[in-house]
């Protein structure tokens, strides 16, 4: 049997990072542990195990079109460019599911504020956080936007990243809002990155609203989003539910407008309380919920049962000095997948390292190193409904790759700051790095 491939990549060891096994069902074989099972691969099509020592993986027109032992390689069309990996570990290209990557200005007098001891709130409230993001979006040209966003979205790339959701959420005026999505889109056509743009008109309410929450929430239904949805400029929509930002009811004014126009939601919940926003993203089958460090029992139920993806943000925990942990047991315990992501943004994470963030996840809230690894790999990808085109190694999907200068892929969870990307694949395509 002869394949089309035009790249072949030879002695790898391939953690697929992918949940099914031929048949469909989910395969509990951790690349962590008990790394290898040797099993064969079944007609081509998909493997039983998440790991392939000694293997090889075949690409044609940016798709996997075959993947396994080595030493069951088919022959490949004489045209294909063959690549050896010297025993260097393959993952898919890392998937960064919550960012905030376009703004203007910095607030690093706030981390030195919040340093001192001032909190995040009182810091809001005295007309700094959000609104001052806001306030610089506002002034800077889309060019400039863009610069910033492609200077800080290249240095993603360079850490192995292939996938980044954006927000929205900036600008809180109509024509601001339209231009950093707009910018966002700009992105994905020149730099080998894959973007998912979410709107989050409803982040904050701006001043010129103040007092005002309900007509800023309708602006944003009424106004917004139909033109952010005739311009298709965003792939899904958010809220900041928060006793600090909206309400459930407000919330749900947003959902169902998304809903209307087609649009999938995710929710920014219960980060600095409680406000059952959980449940509510839940009954309108949200992608994720994000932050969750105040969710309950209850909530956990609600998004196991919606197939919700809990998203947890160790940058924010950490750069806000927050104490209360995410329920990663509650949520094991309900099986709901966990992704993991750096809420990269001017405040409360200032923080680009995807990398870092699978690191603190497990330092922090005590992830197993495969689960930081699926936190950035299928879970992400599930976080943001693209979890058939990648997110993991499997034959049909894009070839998203990077080979990592590795021992174990436990290394990239445990190590930080060593930069151990030897090559990088996206879409098949080699991306200099
Ligand atoms: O994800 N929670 C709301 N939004 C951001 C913070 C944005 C900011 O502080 O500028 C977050 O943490
Ligand atoms: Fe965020």
């Amino acid at each position: 049997m002869m394949i089309d491939g035009d790249r072949v990549l030879i002695n790898a060891n391939i953690a697929t990072m992918s949940a099914m096994s031929v048949d469909g069902s989910v395969v509990d074989s951790p690349i962590i542990d008990s790394l290898v099972i040797d099993s064969p691969i079944t007609e081509g099509l998909a493997m039983k195990s998440r790991v392939i020592e000694d293997g090889a993986l075949v690409i044609n027109e940016g798709r996997i079109v075959w993947l396994g032992k080595q030493v069951d390689l088919p022959s490949v069309s004489p045209s294909a460019q063959i690549e050896s990996c010297d025993g260097k570990w393959l993952t898919p290209g890392l998937i960064d599911c919550h960012t905030h990557l376009v703004f203007a200005g910095n607030r690093a007098d706030e981390f030195e504020q919040r340093a001192q001891g001032i909190s995040y709130a009182d810091i809001a409230r005295q007309g700094g956080g959000i609104q001052s993001t806001v306030n610089k979006t506002r002034e800077a040209t889309e060019e400039q936007l863009y610069a910033l966003a492609f200077s800080r979205a290249t240095a993603m790339i360079k850490q192995g990243v292939s996938c980044v959701e954006i927000k929205s959420g900036y600008g809180l005026d109509i024509a601001t809002e339209l231009t950093m999505l707009r910018v966002a889109r700009a992105l994905e056509r020149t730099l080998p990155l894959t973007i998912k743009t979410t709107f989050l008109g409803a982040h904050a309410l701006p001043l010129e609203y103040a007092g005002r929450a309900d007509e800023y929430i309708a602006m944003v239904c009424d106004e917004m989003l139909p033109q952010i949805a005739a311009e298709d400029l965003a792939d899904a929509v958010d809220v900041f539910c928060e006793s600090v930002g909206f309400s459930l009811a407000q919330t749900e004014k947003v959902f169902r407008a998304a809903k209307h126009l087609g649009l999938p939601v995710k929710l920014h919940a219960e980060q600095l309380s409680n406000v059952g926003g959980s449940e509510l993203a839940s009954r309108y089958r949200a992608l994720s919920v994000d932050h969750i460090e105040f969710l309950n029992e209850a909530g956990v139920k609600a998004i196991a049962a919606s197939g919700t993806v809990a998203v947890l943000l160790p940058g924010a925990y950490y750069c806000l000095h927050e104490t209360q942990k995410p329920p990663v047991e509650l949520l094991r315990q309900y099986k709901v997948p966990m992704a993991v992501a750096t809420d990269f943004n001017p405040g409360s994470s200032p923080m680009a390292s995807l990398p870092l963030m699978m690191n603190m996840a497990s330092h922090l809230f005590g992830l197993t190193a495969q689960e930081a690894l699926d936190g950035v790999t299928i879970n992400a990808a599930k976080a943001l409904g693209v979890d058939k085109q990648i997110g993991s190694l499997e034959v049909g999907k894009q070839a998203d790759i990077v080979c990592w200068n590795i021992d174990h892929p436990r290394d990239l969870v445990y190590q930080f700051g060593l930069h151990p990307i030897e090559k990088m694949w996206k879409a098949g395509t080699t991306v200099m790095l």
